[in-house]
């Protein structure tokens, strides 16, 4: 039905409900939908030319704002807690306090740095953060069709923000949900707004944007991209859901993760470092070739 959908990096566990998902997607129209993306891994690049690129976070972490010592910290940070994160013989139970240590101690030590926000722009401007291959085509065939598209993101909303506003891709039809800094009145970062959104609780996360989901309830049928198996739960505040097509980039520890994202996932794309499969699903449900 999708020529996409026969490439080399697209797995499916039952083909055939993908087919009648979409099929029911395509016939109650684009003004049924909605789309639910996380942002770091997923609408961003795992990896360029055998180099991996930035998260959010390592965004600042790498940049001119953090001090060399606070980048060893932060450094060793990400390689206690990364492993971890992609560990699939631990179960979520016993990933998730160790997930809440890692964002906890990394905030705390950004908080230390004194980042201004007026340097926040250039910081973003001089890393190595791509969004993936064929990003422009995404967002704007989905703000062209009016289609809200919620990027909710365990990342840094600020920085997200950024990344997408210098792409030029920072369209209405936007809506970010992620950890927000706390700036004071001279513009320092003192700490970072509400409550943690880490990779374990989007299903909180979700359900604390009931405004958000009530405006769109008429848009019963849901795109959802992400990266991680605690991705799944971010469409869990959709008010009278029709269909959700999930679909997965498995980008790192593919062996080891690949059942258990195709037995999540609708569609599991994987070492695909581009949105080729969301944009022909995207084409596909607007209408048009
Ligand atoms: O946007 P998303 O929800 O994917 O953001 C979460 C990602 O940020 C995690 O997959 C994690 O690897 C990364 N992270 C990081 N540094 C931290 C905390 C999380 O790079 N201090
Ligand atoms: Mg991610």
């Amino acid at each position: 039905m999708i020529a996409e959908l026969s490439n080399p990096s697209v797995f499916m566990r039952d083909p055939q409900r993908v087919e009648d998902i979409l099929k029911a997607m395509q016939k109650a129209g684009s003004n049924t939908i909605q789309v639910i993306s996380d942002f770091d891994m997923t609408l961003t690049r795992f990896a360029y030319n055998g180099k991996r690129c930035p998260t959010c976070h390592n965004i600042l972490d790498n940049s001119k704002l953090i001090s060399e010592e606070c980048k060893l910290k932060l450094q060793e940070l990400l390689d206690t807690y990364y492993p971890i994160e992609i560990d699939s013989s631990r179960s979520i139970e016993e990933k998730l306090p160790l997930m809440v240590e890692w964002w906890t101690r990394a905030h705390e030590l950004l908080v230390q740095q004194k980042i201004k926000k007026d340097m926040m722009a250039t910081a973003v401007r001089e890393s190595d953060a791509m969004l993936r291959e064929g990003y422009q085509l995404f967002f704007d065939r989905l703000n062209e069709h009016s289609i809200p598209l919620l990027i909710f993101s365990a990342g840094i909303g600020d920085v997200l923000e950024e990344v997408i506003r210098q792409e030029k891709v920072f369209h209405p039809n936007v809506k970010v949900v992620s950890n927000y800094m706390d700036f004071d009145e001279t513009g320092v970062l003192r700490a970072f707004k509400g409550e943690l959104i880490h990779i374990y609780n989007k299903r909180e996360g979700a359900l604390l944007n009931t405004d958000h989901f009530q405006a769109l309830r008429a848009r019963h049928n849901v795109l959802l991209l992400g990266d991680s198996l605690g991705d799944l739960t971010m469409a869990d505040g959709v008010q009278d859901m029709e269909n959700i097509l999930k679909i997965g980039f498995l980008n790192d520890k593919v062996e080891e993760r690949k059942q258990s994202y195709l037995n999540s996932y609708d569609i599991v794309l994987v070492k695909d470092e581009t949105l080729d499969v969301a944009n022909s699903i995207v084409l596909h449900l607007t209408g048009s070739k």
